[in-house]
Order: C-alpha cells, then sequence, then structure tokens
C-alpha cells in the first residue's frame, strides 16, 4: 500500500494581529424600553448594557467583515497573499451559499484562500481561533484570518421583553500565524445540545415561507436558564482552560469572556476568583451582545482604554446557542 506524505507545520501559532469595526448607530436603552414595558434602569441592572450598535442597511456583514478583516491584516503586518485560509464565524449571514468567508478572501487580495462560514452562535470567534491554531501547526494553512461577525438587529425581535434590548451588531477579526513560543493554549470546548432549545431560531427557513405572515427567524432565548448555565457551568470551564494552559488566575493579564450578560460576567469572575490585578472586559455597556464579534470587539475596547497591550495573557471563553462553548488562553499581539 503507497505511503501518503503527512505535513507538520509552525512549532507553535499565536495571534499575530486583531481589528474590530462597529456600526455607527448607537441605539441608547430610551429607544427600546417603550415596546417591551421596560426602564434604562431595569436594563442596566439585569443586564449591564446602557446602549448597543445596530448597522445600517450599508454595513452588511461583508462589509463589516472586510473592515474588520482590513485592520487585522494591517497591525499583523502579512501580506494578504500569504493568507491560506478564511474562516468566519456568523449566524446572521443570510445568503445561505456560498459562504462569505470567499467574498472576503477575494476582497482582501488573498491567492484564493480556502474559505468557509462557521455556525457556533456566540462560541464562533474562539472556535475559528482554535481551527486556525490548528491549522497552523499541522500546515495545513501557513496564516489564517477569523472573522466573527453578526447583524443580529435583523433577528431581533423588538417587541420581546427577555431579548430586544441584548443583541447587537459589529465584527471582529484575528490574523493567526506561526510563532516560535506559544501564543494560542490547547482549546476546552464542547457542547449540550440537550439544551440546543434555549437559545435558537423561532423558525427554520421553511415555517418561515410557509407562515400567513412571513418575517425573519428571530432569536428566541430562555434567559433564566441561559444566565444560571452560563454563571455556573462556564467559570468551571474557564478553570479548565487556564488548566490546559497550565498556568493560574494570578498569571492572566485580562479576562475576555463573551459578552453576554454584565452580571455573568461578574458571576464567572468570582467563581475563578480572579484577583483584583486580572483586568476584565467590560465592553457590553455600550455594545450589548454581539454574538460572534463579541471577543474581539471587547478586546478592541480594552487596548483603547489601556486595559490590554501586546504580551499580555488574556483568557478568552465564548459560550451560547447549542449550547456551544470554547476557551482558550492567548497571548495578545
Ligand atoms: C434576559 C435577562 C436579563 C432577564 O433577567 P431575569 O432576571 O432572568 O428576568 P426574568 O425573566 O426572571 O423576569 C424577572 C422580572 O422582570 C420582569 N421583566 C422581564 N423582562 C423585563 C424587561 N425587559 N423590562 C422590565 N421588566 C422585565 C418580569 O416580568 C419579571 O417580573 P416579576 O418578578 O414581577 O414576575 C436574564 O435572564 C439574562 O441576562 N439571561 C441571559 C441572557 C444571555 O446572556 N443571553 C445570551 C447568551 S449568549
Amino acid at each position: 500500500m503507497a505511503e501518503l506524505r503527512s505535513t507538520t507545520g509552525a512549532p507553535h501559532a499565536r495571534i499575530l494581529g486583531l481589528g474590530a469595526y462597529r456600526p455607527t448607530r448607537v441605539v441608547p436603552n430610551s429607544e427600546i424600553v417603550d415596546r417591551i414595558d421596560s426602564s434604562d434602569e431595569w436594563i442596566q441592572q439585569r443586564s449591564g448594557i446602557k446602549e448597543r450598535r445596530w448597522a445600517g442597511p450599508e454595513e452588511t456583514v461583508a462589509a463589516m467583515s472586510l473592515a474588520a478583516a482590513r485592520e487585522a491584516v494591517e497591525r499583523s503586518g502579512v501580506d494578504p497573499r500569504q493568507i491560506d485560509a478564511v474562516v468566519v464565524a456568523t449566524v446572521s449571514h443570510f445568503m445561505q451559499t456560498p459562504a462569505v468567508a470567499t467574498q472576503i478572501a477575494f476582497e482582501l487580495g488573498t491567492e484564493q484562500a480556502a474559505a468557509f462560514d462557521i455556525s457556533a452562535a456566540c462560541a464562533g470567534f474562539c472556535h475559528g481561533v482554535a481551527l486556525a491554531s490548528d491549522m497552523v501547526r499541522s500546515g495545513s494553512a501557513g496564516h489564517v484570518l477569523v472573522v466573527g461577525v453578526e447583524r443580529l438587529s435583523d433577528i431581533t425581535d423588538l417587541d420581546d421583553r427577555g431579548s430586544a434590548f441584548i443583541f447587537s451588531d459589529g465584527a471582529g477579526a484575528a490574523v493567526v500565524g506561526p510563532s516560535d513560543t506559544p501564543g494560542i493554549s490547547p482549546v476546552v470546548w464542547g457542547s449540550d445540545g440537550e439544551q440546543f432549545d434555549l437559545i435558537r431560531s423561532r423558525q427554520d427557513w421553511r415555517e418561515v415561507i410557509e407562515d400567513d405572515a412571513p418575517r425573519m427567524p428571530h432569536l428566541v432565548m430562555q434567559g433564566n436558564s441561559v444566565f444560571r448555565w452560563a454563571s455556573f457551568t462556564m467559570a468551571k470551564v474557564a478553570q479548565q482552560a487556564l488548566d490546559r494552559a497550565g498556568i493560574a488566575p494570578e498569571d492572566l493579564d485580562c479576562f475576555v469572556p463573551h459578552q453576554a450578560n454584565m452580571r455573568i460576567t461578574d458571576a464567572m469572575a468570582r467563581a475563578m476568583k480572579l484577583p483584583a490585578s486580572v483586568r476584565i472586559a467590560r465592553d457590553i455597556a455600550e455594545q450589548g451582545n454581539s454574538s460572534a464579534a463579541s471577543i474581539p470587539l471587547a478586546l478592541d475596547r480594552m487596548y483603547a482604554d489601556g486595559d490590554a497591550k501586546s504580551g499580555d495573557t488574556a483568557l478568552l471563553i465564548a459560550f451560547g446557542a447549542g449550547l456551544a462553548y470554547a476557551a482558550q488562553v492567548v497571548v495578545l499581539p
């Protein structure tokens, strides 16, 4: 039997550059509250959200992805022709095929990079980083562009008291490439499909078109159950990610959880007994929950505020519909 060749890649992988794009339209709680009989005070107290960003007609999934990707590529110093794969994490690109990643790969000027979309909801960005790290280390790609992007305002039910105030739009991107030293720790990831009903589309596309009054399939969520799962189970996953990276909470500079709810972030930080020296991402106050885009957007704000800098050690943990989750420790570019 013929023996097939195998490949090995770089000894390690790391993030070489990050980019972000926030839609220009700022939507304060005051614009949301009337339709759901709520108040700015209630929303801030229960979720930590003061305002969110919603995309305008020109700020499509492709346009926001490209803006974030261009920034990440420029900051990485990598020539787009060196990018061998583009992975886009999203659940709100409504052209089902082809993958939006192919458009990004072309517009960026890659040389026909492999390009595909992944669906892991709010956990999408960390799934993408894990894939990219493995691709670089296995030799299947030299450099990988990972994008997390959403236009959740298209599928948010503005009359739903439990979710109208939470979701938002935006994009973030990372270029992952070779490294002599470890820059992305082994991922801890998984899914609890028994609870797939907790956050999901209200209808599938067939049900939408058969409906008497067709409309976008809104996200529906059992907020209380999601809250409990995220606050308790995800703190354990975060600890496992630290263990796999071989570091203690004291070694961390930044904690960057998915921006789901400020109270979930606080509950996780308490459960992990994070020391006060660890800077915690709190982008949700001004950005809302932008699902796959939330971690790179949160990092973007931490850099801008001086809470993150090159060489810092950051724990990323993302979780959401599925219920899917992924966590890893990275060295910041
Ligand atoms: C959505 C969320 C903020 C709701 O908070 P909650 O404390 O669970 O709210 P509940 O549904 O238990 O309702 C509590 C009370 O607030 C009221 N309420 C619910 N929504 C309200 C709103 N938008 N405005 C004002 N009051 C509201 C309820 O009627 C209820 O009143 P009652 O006590 O008089 O019966 C919370 O469940 C949450 O953040 N869950 C996680 C969501 C999330 O992170 N999703 C993304 C994961 S990727």
